[in-house]
């Protein structure tokens, strides 16, 4: 990710300096940004006598922290998910950089306000929340920890608005530094429903290709299942496991999903998930939908957790939402179609919140009421 938000800012014309604890990471970083630039110079998208060579000669480098951040305005660390090594890190930073510069987590699952609490400057600490692969992906999401200062996340938001991307960058605030942020929160109550099913489908023997062919609908280029495998079983395992320890107990992995784990069954990076990648994209069998759930009922729980943040100041309208959707996912968001259906949603998440006993898809008042319609 660190190479990914250099590149960006190296091809919008700040002055870069990459930072990691070896040299050899650093020239890894080098290698995939030249390798990024290399492709975009052949396609002519780097302007007139601009070389990806030499956007690549201006990018400094160094394993020394204290030196990097002396003359900054703005520090992006994007080191490993552990709070105690971004802490370090935020705390090196402040010790040594001008007091004016800001500092800035690229975590996607951690408390800003947290990694924020090592330094004397939280108001000038923040969120800045890439998407994978940086160069491609236009959403960047900008937190305010609870002690970030408006003035920082202003600033920040003009930054990544200002970075290169297919199309012009969206770059929502959030408002409130809660779990998932916006995109991930959005998709995280899924797991729930979908962590029962694969209990329910070895129950009652149905097959990978049926419950995926329940997640279907037009527009998604992949079911539930699939999705699962090609981003990696480890990532949504250690994230759910997060979001039951922060949101609700009802995230926790069933023993069939730990198992899956355990076994190293995590899709695409292993060749087996729930479906064989050994030779490439599964070749998914025609198989009839179980019809334990819905793609409707997916979009209900989807819009419950957007109703949801906005009942906790997380976003002020729900256009937001939808918007932060189609950037991060290419997808359209489901608050829209929430307006029309926000009655009968409602009616569904009560009855599969009853019989699965998963309280968390309770509709929450918002939605229920459909005041969300309001804070368009
Ligand atoms: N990979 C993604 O899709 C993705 C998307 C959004 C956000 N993020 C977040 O971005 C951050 C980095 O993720 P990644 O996938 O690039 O991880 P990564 O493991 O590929 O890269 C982390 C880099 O940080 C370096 N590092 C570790 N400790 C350091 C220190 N003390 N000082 C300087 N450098 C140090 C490592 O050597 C490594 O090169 C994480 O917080 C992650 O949650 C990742």
């Amino acid at each position: 990710m660190g190479s990914g938000i250099a590149q960006v800012s190296i091809q919008a014309g700040y002055n870069v300096t990459l930072v990691d604890i070896k040299d050899e990471f650093i020239e890894k970083g080098l290698k995939s940004i030249l390798k990024g630039l290399s492709r975009l110079e052949q396609k002519g998208k780097l302007g007139e006598g601009v070389s990806a060579q030499s956007l690549v000669s201006k990018i400094q480098k160094t394993t020394n922290i204290p030196q990097a951040v002396q003359n900054a305005d703005l520090i992006i660390e994007a080191v490993i998910e552990n709070l105690k090594i971004k802490q370090d890190v935020f705390r090196t930073c402040d010790e040594n950089a001008p007091a004016d510069c800001l500092i800035a987590s690229n975590t996607s699952s951690m408390s800003i306000t947290k990694i924020a609490e090592a330094t004397k400057r939280p108001e000038k600490c923040l969120g800045i929340h890439f998407f994978n692969p940086v160069p491609l992906m236009k959403l960047v999401e900008v937190i305010k920890g609870e002690k970030t200062s408006e003035d920082t996340l202003n600033t920040a938001q003009k930054w990544a608005e200002s970075l290169p991307c297919r199309s012009p960058r969206y770059v929502p605030l959030v408002l409130k530094d809660r779990p998932g942020f916006i995109a991930n929160r959005m998709i995280a109550p899924a797991f729930i429903l979908m962590n029962w099913a694969f209990e329910q489908a070895v129950k009652e023997g149905i097959s990978w290709e049926s419950l995926n062919a329940d997640t279907l609908k037009e527009g998604l280029p992949m079911g539930y299942l699939e999705l699962g495998d090609y981003v990696g079983h480890d990532t949504y395992y250690h994230i759910n496991t997060y979001y039951s320890k922060t949101l609700s107990p009802d995230f926790t992995p069933g023993p069939v999903y730990t198992k899956m784990v355990e076994d190293k069954k995590l899709g695409r990076k292993t060749g087996q998930g729930f479906f064989d990648w050994s030779q490439g994209r599964p070749k998914l069998l025609n198989e009839p939908k179980a019809n334990l759930l819905s793609a409707e009922l997916l979009d209900a729980i989807e819009a419950n957790e957007g109703c949801r943040l906005l009942e906790e100041g997380v976003v002020k309208h729900w256009h937001i939402i939808d918007e932060t959707m189609m950037a991060g996912f290419n997808r359209p968001g489901v608050m829209k179609d929430a307006v029309s259906n926000y009655e009968k949603w409602a009616k569904m998440l009560e009855e599969i919140a009853g019989k699965i006993d998963k309280p968390y898809l309770m509709p929450c008042e918002m939605l229920k009421t459909g005041k969300f319609i309001e804070l368009k």
